[in-house]
């Protein structure tokens, strides 16, 4: 079988299952055979192996199961770095990069702490470009404490980062900090049901914030008010426009009052963040 009938048949597969098919037609090709995409268009007559056939069907298979890309790659790219990714850390999203946005045009800080981790994404970003000079990161999953640890090797910062496992409810730290980063999980706990297939597939504990999606906030506003230092920056991601007024009520109520609000590329209001 050539490329070019694989490439046939994983379409009409994809076709009407999946939006884009041509596109993810070539991209599981390419995952399959781990060449660029590119090699999938311009070799279209060379014959493939059995081996290569097995592997490119078992992942158009997994694919229309509705596993995400990310989790058949076991990678992401975020802020223009690829990070490493796997089933049971949340998949990172395009509007987190906001929060980087907002760090990166603050200024150099000292010591940071990310709130609810996941795969270490934001923290890391920042430490990566430089604008941090140490961070901690916190999850109450192992698996994002351990995707962390591996993306922190992988960019080789592990020197100035550590990652705790524990659970942001009623938590309290000795440390302070310049910088505090959070993007909690924040969907009202009754959407999981009408999400996609394939978004179910993430972990509900990185999605879910409760009934109104807001079952974290009074933490975060708890740990910024006690453990930034006067003067430091918070970012923290939100739902959208529905979660404003009321993030900004708990803040306040914490005594948080610079309180301001950047929208993702989207358009959408994104990040609360301000300074102490
Ligand atoms: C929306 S994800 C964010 C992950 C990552 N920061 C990102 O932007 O891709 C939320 C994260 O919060 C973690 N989490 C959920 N409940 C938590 C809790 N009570 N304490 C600490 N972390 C929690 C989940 O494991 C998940 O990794």
């Amino acid at each position: 079988m050539t490329l070019g009938d694989v490439y046939k048949e994983v379409l009409r597969l994809f076709k009407d299952k999946l939006p884009n098919s041509h596109l993810e037609a070539i991209l599981i090709i390419s995952l399959g055979l781990e060449r660029p995409k590119e090699y999938i268009l311009a070799h279209q007559e060379i014959e493939l192996s059995k081996d290569e056939l097995e592997r490119i069907r078992e992942l158009a298979n997994k694919r229309l199961a509705g596993i995400p890309y990310a989790y058949l790659k076991k990678e992401k790219e975020f802020f223009g770095i690829n990070f490493f990714i796997e089933e049971g850390v949340l998949i990172p999203r395009p509007e987190t990069e906001t929060i980087v946005e907002i760090v990166l045009s603050e200024g150099i800080f000292v010591s940071g702490l990310d709130l609810f981790c996941g795969s270490g994404i934001i923290g890391l970003t920042i430490l990566y470009k430089g604008f941090c000079q140490r961070f901690l990161g916190i999850d109450i999953s192992n698996k994002s404490i351990e995707v962390s640890t591996i993306n922190a090797e992988r960019l080789g910062v592990s020197e100035k980062c550590s990652f705790l496992k524990v659970d942001i409810r009623g938590l309290s730290l000795e440390e302070n900090f310049d910088l505090i980063v959070a993007n909690p999980p924040y969907l009202p706990t009754s959407m999981w049901n009408s999400l996609a297939q394939e978004v179910r597939q993430e972990p509900k504990e990185a999605l879910l914030g409760g009934d109104d999606g807001l079952e974290f906030y009074p933490d975060i506003a708890r740990i910024i008010s006690k453990n930034l230092l006067k003067g430091g920056l918070f970012a923290v991601e939100i739902g959208g426009e529905e979660h404003i007024d009321k993030v900004k009520e708990i803040f306040l109520s914490y005594n948080i009052k610079d309180i301001r609000v950047k929208e993702d590329l989207a358009g959408l209001p994104r990040v609360i963040w301000g300074r102490k």
